[in-house]
């Protein structure tokens, strides 16, 4: 088990806000020292632009932004090459999708898809319906979320090309066999697009293994900074990817009659000045989860669910939507009381939970509401703050959720 107590004394956040209880990881998380300082030090005594510079500090800073790509590839287990960085899970999905969307699909094409998606990994294959009539189809998911093998199986067909889907949920943090997904679809000619936000910060993710084509994922939602994310994509295919933003860094040369010829991934991807310190923080954050054991910190996650979700199921006014995934996220409401208005009422007692309808705007096709709260755990969250939150959920009633401002 985790020593979370020497874990949370490398988290600022705690000693500087000793009575907040944080279950809303799913949304961002918060940053240990070694990343804060490996920011610090990029901005107090490092500052330079990267691969422009010929003088010394500038050659570092080049080789500290380049072992993000090597960190990044251990953590994920792909080569350093495959890694690109963007500005998010959210600029990933799209870079992906317009890149598919350019040289992979083609009109009457299929992508299979669940409605349990986060609006960042839906809205832009919608964009590929309505401007290159690529058709869009809903994997059917049982009451938690989840599509297995067989039912997958029993949904491809050989007008689908791609599948985009998250390999843990957002909402009902529900964990797909990518793996087995994978297999079937590259049986079938399709391509393979993992959302991997809310599953990277929190279980070990291997791209080889899994023989996903691309995984996208954020830094902010696993300890690193915020204004960079990472997609994955095998060296072949993103080497016939066409990237979204044009511009210095990306290219080798261009001519006045506008011939323009581009680098080779990933460098192609990463048009402009890229936020380098948020790269350099990554690499400190991807360092430290490592350190700790990405197989260690589900455990654990999956420790404190079960802990919670035994304790909510106890509860007649608590109803839980989600109680068999293994993910940190439990999504639950409270009977006869808004979301929101139950959240209020948890940060009342100092409790941050996320209520609302968490970007899956279509989820409530699956579960019957649009309006949930989720608890979203991560590593460094305690026994006793899952205690506390169980405890504080028991007092959730009409009477006393409505009205609650703080
Ligand atoms: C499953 C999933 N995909 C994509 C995103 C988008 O991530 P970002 O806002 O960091 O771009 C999120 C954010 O919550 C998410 O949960």
């Amino acid at each position: 088990m985790l020593d979370v107590n020497r874990i949370r004394a490398d988290f600022p956040m705690f000693k500087n806000n000793p009575e907040l209880i944080y279950f809303d990881n799913g949304a961002t998380s918060f940053k240990p020292q070694s990343v804060i300082d490996a920011v610090t030090h990029y901005y107090t005594s490092e500052t330079s632009n990267i691969h422009r510079g010929e003088y010394p500090l500038s050659a570092k800073v080049d080789s500290e932004y380049d072992r993000t790509r090597q960190t990044v590839a251990r953590l994920i287990g792909c080569e350093a090459r495959e890694v690109v960085f963007l500005a998010g899970a959210s600029a990933a999905l799209n870079q992906t999708a317009y890149g598919l969307g350019k040289s992979f699909l083609k009109a009457g094409d299929t992508i299979l898809t669940t409605e349990n998606e986060h609006a960042s990994n839906l809205l832009p294959w919608f964009r590929l319906q309505s401007e290159n009539q690529i058709k869009i189809e809903y994997l059917p998911v049982s009451k938690e979320g989840v599509c297995d093998a067989e039912t997958f199986k029993k949904a491809m067909h050989p007008g689908v090309k791609a599948v985009v889907i998250a390999q843990v949920t957002n909402v009902l943090g529900s964990v797909q066999p990518i793996k087995e997904i994978a297999a079937i679809a590259h049986e079938n000619g399709a391509v393979v697009v993992v959302d991997g936000a809310q599953s990277v910060p929190h279980m070990p993710v291997n791209v080889k293994d899994l023989d996903c084509d691309f995984l996208c994922f954020s830094s902010h939602k696993m300890c690193g900074p915020s204004g960079v994310g990472v997609m994955y994509g095998k060296y072949e295919l993103l080497q016939k990817m066409e990237p979204m933003l044009l511009g210095g860094g990306s290219n080798a040369r261009f001519q006045s009659c506008g011939t323009v010829q581009l680098k080779d991934t990933p460098e192609k991807f990463e048009a402009g000045t890229p936020p380098i310190e948020a790269v350099i923080g990554l690499n400190a954050a991807a360092d430290y989860l490592m350190h700790i054991g990405m197989d260690e910190i589900h455990a654990y996650e999956l420790h404190l669910r079960k802990r919670l979700v035994s304790e909510l199921q106890k509860l007649n006014n608590i109803v839980v939507y989600n109680p068999d995934n293994a993910s940190g996220i439990v999504t639950f409401n409270a009977k006869d009381v808004f979301a929101q208005d139950s959240a209020s009422f948890l940060a009342s007692r100092g409790i941050a939970v996320r209520s609302g309808n968490h970007c899956a705007k279509i989820l409530h096709e699956i579960i019957g509401t649009d309006q949930t709260v989720r608890a979203s755990m991560y590593f460094y969250n305690t026994e006793e703050e899952v205690d506390k939150l169980a405890a504080a959920c028991a007092d959730i009633s009409v009477e006393n959720a409505i009205g609650i401002f703080f």
